[in-house]
Formats: structure tokens, C-alpha cells, sequence
């Protein structure tokens, strides 16, 4: 086991990105980062989730378009973030890492899929890739281009998105840490 107080500092450092430099991440690199994931613990070792890798501009700014507007439609807090003004669901990152489960077999999957989602972003930070976890991008599914755009990135038959991981380089600077709760960790002994 290598023992790394860097590695540390760098998962505490790491900042949920939303701003992305056009550049993409080499493929090298998202298939290690891909390959943490996939081999991560999950329930019983099944591996009921998948990944999706999406990296074709087009496609990633039309489903953005696509989130924004069932967004808008829903009404609420989530309307309002839409209606921000340069608002885009996926920050214009050139990799969208879609993390999808077989929920219905298991109360277990969705954690697998959180966990998952977790290592995405670990290992990214390792690599010096920056990223945001976005579950807004589940409104893309409930439109009515939901079921084809499940067929065009090839979803597994019956699993469904828990959420998207969107990968690229900073754009600028780091975002400032947000408050982060006391007290969210009891020790006992
Ligand atoms: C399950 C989950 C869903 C999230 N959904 C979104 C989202 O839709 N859009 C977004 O910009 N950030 C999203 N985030 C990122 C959080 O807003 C972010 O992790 C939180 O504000 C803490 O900031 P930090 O990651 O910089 O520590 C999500 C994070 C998680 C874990």
C-alpha cells in the first residue's frame, strides 16, 4: 500500500469545476480513470452499473439544450438556476462521463453508482482533471427525446442514469472551498 499525504491534499483541495477549457483529456487518462471506477467495491462484486463517454461537442451541447429546457419546464429552484443567465447544465466540459445502473435489482446499485461516481472524481484529481458531479443531467431523460437519447448513447436495457460526471481542465481559477459542516463525523473510542 503506498501511503500518500499528497494524494490527500489533493482529494481535500479539489473543487466541483464549472468552468472548462475546450481541450480534451487524453484518452489514456479517462480510460485509467474509468478502470478505477469500474473495479471499485460494489454489492457482491455484480457490477450493475455502466459508464457512458461522451465526447462529441455536438452532442454534448445539444443534450445540455435538452437538460436547460426540461429544467425551465419543471418550475421551482430548478427553473431558476436554469434561467441564470450563460447557465449550462454541463458546464461545456468536453467529457460527460454518464454513471448508469440497474436500479430496479437492488437497493445496493445506487450506492455502487455513487461510489463509482466518487472514484471518477478521485482518480480525475489524481490526473490533475478537474470535475463536477451533475444530477441535473437526469432531466434529460424526461423529455420526450429522453428514450432516444437513451438508445443514441447506448444505455443498458433497463438501467437508468443516477448521475453524470463532467471531466475536463480548469478553466481559470479554483473555485473557493464552500462551507463544509462540523460535525458531520462522531468518534467513538
Ligand atoms: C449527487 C450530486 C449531485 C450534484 N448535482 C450537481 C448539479 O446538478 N450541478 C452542479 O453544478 N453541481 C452538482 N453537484 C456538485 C455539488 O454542488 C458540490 O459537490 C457541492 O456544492 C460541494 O462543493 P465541492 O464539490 O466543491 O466541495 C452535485 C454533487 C453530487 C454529489
Amino acid at each position: 500500500m503506498i501511503r500518500s499525504e499528497e494524494g490527500c491534499r489533493a482529494l481535500r483541495e479539489r473543487r466541483s469545476v464549472r468552468r472548462f477549457r475546450p481541450e480534451q483529456i487524453p484518452e489514456e487518462d479517462l480510460r485509467t480513470i474509468l478502470r478505477v471506477a469500474a473495479d471499485g467495491p460494489n454489492a457482491r462484486n455484480l457490477q450493475r452499473f455502466h459508464f457512458t463517454v461522451v465526447r462529441d461537442a455536438a452532442l454534448l451541447d445539444h443534450m445540455a439544450e435538452l437538460i436547460r429546457r426540461q429544467m425551465l419546464e419543471s418550475g421551482g429552484e430548478q427553473a431558476e438556476t436554469a434561467s441564470r443567465p450563460g447557465y449550462s447544465p454541463l458546464h461545456h466540459a468536453p467529457t460527460v462521463v454518464f454513471v448508469t445502473g440497474d436500479l430496479k435489482s437492488s437497493f445496493h446499485v445506487h450506492t455502487d453508482c455513487g461510489i463509482a461516481a466518487g472514484l471518477i472524481v478521485a482518480a480525475a484529481t489524481e490526473l490533475g482533471v478537474a470535475s463536477c458531479v451533475t444530477a441535473s443531467s437526469l432531466f434529460m431523460f424526461r423529455g420526450p427525446e429522453g428514450e432516444e437519447l437513451r438508445r443514441r448513447l447506448a444505455i443498458p436495457e433497463g438501467y437508468q442514469c443516477v448521475c453524470t460526471v463532467a471531466l475536463g481542465y480548469l478553466d481559470g481559477e479554483l473555485p473557493p472551498r464552500p462551507e463544509k459542516k462540523d460535525g458531520v463525523i462522531t468518534w467513538l473510542g
